[in-house]
């Protein structure tokens, strides 16, 4: 017997970041965070349980992945079929819809999808709040891309209490988010890596809890009443916050590259020039910018000057998870 579906994922740029476990197995964050959903990243993924497997079989942009490489996976459908009747192994194809190797966020389209898809062929009818929950074991951040728009993931204490809630899906604000694709490279030091190394050796990580506190207190409400400056100053304060992290870890790291800290350069330069914008970044030497959709000209001419306007992407707000019909 097979039981088969599709589910798509958007990927989330963080405002408030995610930086630290309180529970690696389960992935309970250490503190709450707060997230845009993009309209220009998404992952696809297919999952077909078959009885006729001897192994799980993951397929990521056409290429089959070894066993190791696709333990987190592996992982993840062990707990869909603890969950479900299913007992089967499964067939798993997954693409990643991103500028090619383009290093923005993959986890979170990712697993999010794959969380839908998997529970979907396993024949269990999760709700949203479950689905997110579900999603967090995977990857802390596909927690808060099962919702579209502006969403917050409750940090929780336990598995039943951390999990994403939208604080406006349908987003009516013209703003936008470009992307700056500045290094096609993987990362050396993965998410996951890096912000245990943050918890564990940096002597900020208590201030930070109080940051995030504080940041998601102010970003809320500004989102609410559309307040562009609150939310602009905010999310680039907390970005530089967390990367502060990763230099006082020990051994210190960083995410930046130098173009990077040119791009930063650049924003504060559009900025002092009028054109208000703000940026944040991830894991990862891409710069994202938070911007007015009034000011995307002028935005993407000057960064196409700088960096080649192959590389920069504008992204606006993006849906929630979509289950999608076998072709
Ligand atoms: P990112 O910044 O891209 O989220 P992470 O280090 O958080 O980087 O996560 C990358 C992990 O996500 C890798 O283990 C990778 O194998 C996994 N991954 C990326 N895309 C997919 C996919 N479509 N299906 C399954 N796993 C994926
Ligand atoms: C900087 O969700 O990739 O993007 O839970 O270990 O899979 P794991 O980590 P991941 O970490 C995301 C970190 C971040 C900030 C954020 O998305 O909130
Ligand atoms: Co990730």
């Amino acid at each position: 017997m097979t039981a088969t579906a599709t589910a798509r994922a958007h990927t989330n740029i963080a405002l408030v970041k995610y930086w630290g476990k309180a529970d690696t197995d389960l992935i309970i964050p250490q503190t709450g965070s707060l997230s845009l959903t993009l309209d220009q990243f998404y992952t696809d993924t297919t999952v077909t349980f078959d009885e006729g497997l001897t192994a799980d079989d993951v397929i990521v942009n056409g290429e089959r992945l070894s066993a190791q490489r696709a333990t987190k996976v592996h992982n993840f459908l062990n707990l869909v079929r603890q969950q479900s009747s299913r007992a089967s192994f499964a067939r798993v194809t997954s693409v990643n819809h991103v500028p090619t190797a383009a290093g923005l966020a993959s986890s979170a389209s990712a697993f999010a999808a794959l969380a839908g898809a998997a529970s979907q062929a396993a024949g269990l009818t999760l709700d949203r709040t479950a689905l997110s929950r579900l999603a967090r074991r995977g990857s802390g951040s596909a927690t808060r891309s099962i919702f579209g728009g502006f969403v917050e993931w409750h940090a929780g204490h336990d598995d039943l209490s951390s999990y994403g809630v939208p604080l406006v899906e349908k987003v009516e604000w013209p703003i936008a988010v470009v992307a700056l694709v500045l290094d096609p490279h993987h990362k050396k030091i993965s998410s996951r890596q890096g912000m245990q190394s943050s918890v564990n050796t940096s002597p900020f990580y208590p201030a930070w809890q109080q940051i995030v506190a504080d940041d998601l207190a102010a970003i809320k409400p500004a989102i609410l009443a559309q307040d562009f400056t609150t939310v602009g100053e905010t999310l680039e304060s907390n970005a530089m916050r967390m990367h502060a992290l990763t230099l006082s870890a020990w051994p210190p790291y960083s995410y930046f590259n130098g173009d990077t800290l040119a791009a930063m350069q650049t924003v504060k330069e559009l900025r002092a020039a009028g054109v208000e914008c703000y940026y944040t970044l991830d894991a990862g030497p891409n710069l994202k910018i938070f911007c007015q959709n009034s000011d995307i000209a002028a935005i993407t001419k000057r960064f196409s000057q700088q960096f080649g306007g192959d590389n920069v992407i504008v992204a606006h707000p993006g849906p929630g998870i979509q289950f999608l019909d076998e072709a």
